[in-house]
C-alpha cells in the first residue's frame, strides 16, 4: 500500500544529522465545483496510468464532496490493479468543525475520514470571499481536521486591492498566525499551507516565481516565529504556490527553493494536463535533491 508521505531515505539521513529536511512536494488538484461522480471515476482511470511511476512527489485529488467515495474506490482499484510508486491521496475542499449535529449542508471531519480522505483544503479564498469564512473559523476547522487525523491544506493570500495597497505581506502574516493559533509543534510541522494570491486564481495572471518564493519565505518565517527554538517546525511545513499554475508556467514555481508543490484549480481538471504538472514537479524535486536544497 502506498504510504501517505514518501520521504526519501536521503531526507531522513539529513534530518538525523540535524540538517534541513527535504520536504516532499505536494501537487494537489482542487476540482472546485466540477465533475459528477461518474466523470470523477473516468478521470481517475485516465490519470493513474499517467503518473504511476513518478517518484519524489506526492499527489492529491480534491473533488467535490459527492465524488469522494467514488474517487476513493477508483484510487484503491487503481493501486490494486497496477500498483503505484507515487502516493495519490484524497482530499476534500472544506470541512465543518463540529463532530455531528443539526448543521444542514455541512460535512464533519469524521465523515471525510470514513470516505477515505487524508487531506482537506481549509480557508480557500473562494470560501473566505463568497461564504464569509473568517480567520477564526479557519482556525476552528484546522483544529477539528487535525483532531481527526486529517492533514489540512490551509490557503492564505492577498486580494488585488490589498496587493495594490502594499499589504500583501501583512495579510499573509495575519492569516498564517490566525490559522495556526493553538496548534502544537507536531501539528504545525505536518501542515500544508498554500499561498494563493487571490488576484491570480482562475484569472490567467500569476505571480512571478521569485515573488511566490519571497512570500512563501515570509510564511515560513512566521511559522518559525510561532515556534521559537523549534526550527524543525518551519523546516517541515510544506508551503505550496497556487493561482493559474499551468504546464507552461509550472517550472518557474516548482523550481524555487521555498515552493513545495502547487495547489492547482483549472489545470487539474484534465487528467493529461495534471499528469504533466505532476511530472514537472517530480523533475523539480529531483533537481532540488541533487543540488541539496
Ligand atoms: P486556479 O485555481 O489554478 O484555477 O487558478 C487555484 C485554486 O483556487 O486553488
Amino acid at each position: 500500500m502506498a504510504t501517505l508521505l514518501t520521504v526519501p531515505a536521503k531526507a531522513i539521513r539529513q534530518e538525523e544529522k540535524g540538517v534541513r529536511r527535504l520536504r516532499v512536494p505536494l501537487l494537489a488538484g482542487n476540482w472546485k465545483m466540477y465533475k459528477t461522480p461518474s466523470q470523477a471515476a473516468q478521470y481517475v482511470s485516465a490519470f493513474l496510468p499517467l503518473i504511476r511511476t513518478l517518484t519524489g512527489v506526492e499527489v492529491a485529488l480534491c473533488p467535490p464532496f459527492v465524488d469522494l467515495t467514488t474517487v476513493a474506490a477508483a484510487l484503491r482499484r487503481g493501486r490494486g490493479e497496477r500498483g503505484t510508486e507515487v502516493s495519490v491521496a484524497l482530499g476534500a475542499q472544506d470541512v465543518f468543525w463540529e463532530d455531528e449535529g443539526a448543521f444542514t449542508g455541512e460535512v464533519a471531519p469524521g465523515m471525510l475520514v470514513d470516505a477515505g480522505c487524508q487531506y482537506v483544503i481549509i480557508g480557500h479564498s473562494e470560501r473566505r470571499q463568497y461564504f464569509g469564512e473568517t480567520d477564526e473559523q479557519v482556525n476552528r476547522k484546522v483544529k477539528a481536521a487535525l483532531s481527526h487525523g486529517l492533514r489540512p491544506i490551509i490557503c492564505v493570500g492577498e486580494s488585488l486591492a490589498q496587493r495594490e495597497a502594499g499589504q500583501s505581506d501583512e495579510v499573509v502574516r495575519r492569516q498564517t498566525r490566525a490559522a495556526l493559533a493553538g496548534l502544537t509543534p507536531d501539528q504545525a510541522a505536518g501542515l500544508v499551507i498554500a499561498y494563493e494570491p487571490i488576484w491570480a486564481i482562475g484569472t490567467g495572471r500569476n505571480a512571478t516565481g521569485e515573488e511566490a518564493n519571497r512570500v512563501i519565505g515570509i510564511i515560513r518565517q512566521v511559522v518559525g516565529e510561532l515556534y521559537p527554538g523549534q526550527p524543525q517546525v518551519a523546516q517541515s511545513v510544506r508551503i505550496q504556490y497556487g493561482g493559474s499554475v499551468k504546464p507552461n508556467n509550472a517550472a518557474e514555481f516548482l523550481g524555487q527553493p521555498e515552493v513545495d508543490g502547487a495547489l492547482v484549480g483549472g489545470a487539474s481538471l484534465d487528467p493529461q494536463g495534471f499528469a504533466t504538472l505532476c511530472q514537472l514537479a517530480a523533475e523539480a524535486a529531483a533537481d532540488r535533491a541533487r543540488s541539496g536544497q
